[in-house]
């Protein structure tokens, strides 16, 4: 069992080395949680995303697909309330000056104590004067923490000298502190757009600003910043923060060039953006990544319903491709939790080695999308049923305004996930008979990134062109196969175990004789000989099995 401590390191650095993920612009320093998916990396995913297509799209009559601009209309943003909404509150330590979103930070209970924890000693010293200098308390120094502080009613802090039963001073607190130093010295909240906003067009705003500054030198801090930010806004235009809103907006125009009919849904998969102010664990959190989201739209009243199939579907679609199935589990949202939009909602977890958290939301929209973009836009977002009497008057044919049911799930998460799942470290005896590590990466055959490696024993005697010969067949066959000649044969094979190809075809010496390679499974390391002529059958049966 892999410590679940060490398994992202030695997942990030597996990633790095054998081309999965790459940091963003690494020669220039790096950019801050910004990935780039490697030769291997780009391939996985789009074979999870390729999956995720066929079980969407193409394995159902009822689901259309979309593949819309990145860049929208800005009403869009306004309609879906991404414009006022999309914004977390987010706080300010005072004396470390840690920004953080107050809905994530811890909240201690009434009578527990506040340990300020600093990272070292220094820093320790350095808060004490900060906060004896602001406050004009001083607080105990324990090392790196700072003692005194106790929570005395829900929004109070009080300070208590050593070995004292009353509190010398008390501060308000928001009731929660900073998650990394534990600090009740707080800003008050302030909404942050987690949106990325740009230009369109091609003169640059910057000039409109420069001359609106020069004429308007008088103006104080406030007006001359509402002034600028009327002038970006002419021209604002934003990166979408989820592929979602464009399946509402092109509701109608799929609905009628497809004659779809009710209960049916709109797919889509692509880039996403969020300005995240906590990007975090390798690709989970990051500001650019990419979803699969499906809107299905449903007669209102039959939501209930349809969440749960797409609940169990969605679940199900996961486990499929895991060595664990039991490390995905669904849970309902509490009423607290929902989004403004949605009746109802379940989260589909994983087990992280951090703990169980969320891969995809399966959520009950209603109808609050259509309805406020029709209402934006002037678009009827609605459906006639022909078939259907009308609840209210009585008499056949129902206009309504459909309910969505939204399985949304993240792909680069999903990525993760299955990097995760596929790792695996066993003790193997080398050829000497010495105990060694195998890595290997357990990945589906349908998501490896090479599906089999074709391996001459050695460079010379005509081994190399039926190799060769080989991964054309394979080419052909549509089944991604690499040809592989360096090293020695155990350490061709280690390194595809590393990278998850499933099979290892070599072809010896003997090969010329009887026709045959040997067929090498990644997961059992069962070799046998099979006829060359039979290969790519073989495989590609294995591949679909
Ligand atoms: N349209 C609904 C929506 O976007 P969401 O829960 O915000 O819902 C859906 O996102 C999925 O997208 C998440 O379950 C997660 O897998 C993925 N996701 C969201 N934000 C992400 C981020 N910053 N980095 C990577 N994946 C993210």
């Amino acid at each position: 069992m892999i410590d679940d401590n060490k398994l992202m390191d030695k997942i990030i650095s597996l990633s790095k080395q054998r081309g999965f993920i790459f940091q963003s612009s690494e020669i220039y320093g790096g950019l801050k949680s910004a990935y780039d998916y490697g030769p291997l990396g780009v391939e996985l995913k789009r074979n999870i995303m390729n999956e995720w297509w066929r079980s969407m799209v193409h394995e159902r009559e009822n689901v259309t697909g979309l593949d819309a601009s990145i860049i929208m209309h800005p009403k869009v943003w306004e309609a879906s309330g991404h414009l006022a909404g999309f914004a977390d509150p987010l706080v300010d330590c005072l004396i470390s000056k840690e920004r953080f979103r107050a809905d994530k930070a811890p909240i201690p209970n009434v009578g527990d104590d506040i340990n300020i924890t600093c990272a070292d000693k220094g820093q320790a010293k350095d808060y004490q004067k900060a906060i004896e200098k602001r406050f004009n308390i001083e607080l105990t120094r324990n090392g790196k923490i700072l003692t005194g502080l106790k929570v005395i009613e829900k929004n109070k802090v009080g300070f208590f000298k050593e070995d004292t039963q009353n509190p010398a001073e008390m501060f308000d607190f928001p009731g929660y502190v900073s998650p990394t130093f534990g600090s009740p010295f707080l800003s008050e909240e302030k909404q942050f757009n987690l949106m990325f906003r740009s230009q369109i067009g091609a003169v640059d705003a910057l000039g409109d600003i420069a001359n609106f500054v020069n004429d308007n030198k008088h103006l104080g801090k406030d007006e001359m910043k509402q002034g600028i930010e009327k002038i970006v806004k002419d021209s604002a235009v934003y990166l979408r923060p989820e592929t979602a809103q464009a399946m509402f907006v092109q509701f109608l125009n799929c609905q009628q060039t497809m004659s779809m009919k009710i209960p049916f849904g709109i797919a889509q998969m692509g880039k996403s953006f969020r300005n995240e102010i906590t990007t975090e664990h390798y690709i989970f959190r990051s500001c650019e990544f990419e979803q699969m989201e499906m809107e299905f739209f449903v007669e209102p009243g039959t939501q209930k319903k349809w969440l749960e199939y797409w609940r169990d579907k969605r679940l199900e679609w996961w486990k499929s491709f895991s060595n664990y199935p039991d490390h995905f589990i669904y849970r309902a949202h509490e009423k607290d939790e929902l989004a403004h939009y949605a009746d109802a909602c379940y989260d589909i977890e994983y087990k992280y080695p951090w703990g169980y958290d969320e891969l995809e939301g399966v959520a009950s929209r209603t109808d609050y999308d259509l309805k406020k973009h029709a209402e934006h836009s002037g678009a009827k977002l609605s459906y006639f049923d022909q078939q259907k009497e009308d609840p209210e008057t009585g008499k056949m044919g129902w206009r309504y305004t459909p309910y969505v049911i939204e399985p949304a799930a993240g792909a680069t998460r999903g990525l993760l996930v299955y990097l995760i799942d596929a790792y695996h470290e066993e003790s193997v005896k080398d050829a000497k008979g010495n105990d060694t590590t195998r890595v290997v990466m357990k990945l589906h055959p349908r998501l490896a990134p090479f599906k089999v490696a074709v391996l001459p024993l050695i460079k010379k005697d005509g081994l190399p062109e039926i190799a060769r010969n080989l991964v054309d067949q394979f080419m052909k066959a549509g089944i991604n196969a690499r040809y592989d000649e360096q090293h020695a044969i155990g350490k061709r094979y280690r390194r595809h175990d590393e990278v998850g190809t499933p099979y290892c075809l070599t072809i010896d010496g003997e090969t010329k004789e009887d026709n045959c390679v040997t067929i090498r499974d990644r997961d059992t390391m069962h070799q046998e000989r099979i006829s060359i002529d039979d290969a790519v059958n073989i495989v590609m049966t294995r591949l679909n099995q």
